[in-house]
């Protein structure tokens, strides 16, 4: 039986897979660790809580003898834009948490789950169809953390041993905790606005195409991941993983298919527009197709749907 740790639980990702893990491998098997967010009463009151982060070893120590853990998936971090303006705090979190966790696995024989991304390419990459073995110059700090990462991560399996794992995660749209403070977060705000108010100032121009993803398949990619037979696996630490792209205007054209008096207008925020210019208009993820059998099940129309019906009862406003 798995004994799982989430450092970043309360975070975007961390607070759905956590109910998820849960779901799968039984409440008391796996442990929400946390910071500074108090956890929401379903994430406190479902299981064992700690608080615990990447960036304070002893504690990590603690807790994963304390609940005799054997895998960790490392969800901390700081997102793109906040990282440009926090550089030195990325970095903190981003490689001198990723370097406690992977020291802690090494000691107490744990797997480790460490999600890159998109941002791990630069401006030098080839953005169209980008491949899985390619040049990586990124030129955002949440980038030089994510290629250290997935480095890092690499150094770890060959070196000790430790049976680390990765994905390169492209912009993750869900419903229930809102991202902070990322170049892909428009691509979830524009569903609040669009219920409540029919319209939707973007950050990011016209013909920014990004890779993304809706969140019932990146919490599938992450465990299926962790559970793939580690023999098929040689890319190990940063698979490329997308399920679609978009740029803005087709994003806002799919929500009109819903609400045909939607309006969009644009106020380029430019931070977001660099650092989106320099990563991949869409991935290539064969290489995880191949290896571990990825297979995302939501594209566009399928996920604009769900979010538009999700968005609309949790705000409790009908729009049709
Ligand atoms: N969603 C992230 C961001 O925009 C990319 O991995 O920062």
């Amino acid at each position: 039986m798995k004994n799982i740790l989430i450092i970043g639980s309360v975070g975007q990702i961390g607070s759905e897979l956590t109910m998820e893990l849960r779901k799968r491998y039984g409440n008391d098997h796996v442990v929400a660790g946390y910071r500074k967010t108090e956890p929401s009463e379903e994430l406190a009151n479902s299981g064992p809580l700690e608080r615990v982060d990447a960036t304070d070893v002893e504690k990590l120590n603690d807790v994963v003898k304390k609940y005799k853990i054997d895998t960790i998936y490392n969800l901390a971090a700081l997102l793109s834009a906040v990282a440009e303006a926090k550089p030195q705090a990325a970095w903190n979190v981003g490689v001198n948490g990723v370097f406690n966790v992977l020291e802690v696995a090494r000691e107490h024989g744990c797997a480790v789950f460490f999600p890159s991304s998109i941002g791990a390419f630069g401006p030098t990459t080839p953005l169209d169809n980008t491949p899985q073995d390619t040049i990586q110059r990124p030129t955002t700090m949440y980038g030089v953390t994510k290629v250290t990462g997935e480095l890092l991560s690499d150094y770890y399996f060959k070196r000790f041993g430790v049976d680390t794992r990765g994905l390169r995660y492209p912009g993750i749209i869900s419903s229930v905790t809102l991202p902070g403070g990322g170049t892909t977060d428009y691509a979830v705000e524009i569903f609040y606005e669009a219920i409540k108010h029919h319209k939707f100032t973007c950050p990011l121009p016209k013909g920014a195409f990004l890779d993304m993803m809706y969140m019932p398949d990146a919490l599938d990619a992450a465990i299926d991941l962790m559970e793939a037979n580690p023999s098929k696996l040689r890319h190990r630490n940063a698979f490329n993983v997308t399920a679609m792209s978009f740029d803005p205007e087709i994003l806002a054209a799919e929500v009109r298919k819903h609400m045909p008096d939607f309006k969009m207008n644009y106020e380029v925020d430019p931070v977001k527009e660099a650092i989106a210019s320099t990563w991949p208009n869409s991935m290539d993820d064969t290489a995880a197709r191949r290896e571990w059998g990825w297979n995302p099940k939501y594209k566009l129309p399928e996920m604009v749907a769900d979010m538009m019906d999700k968005i609309s009862a949790k705000l409790g406003i009908a729009f049709k």
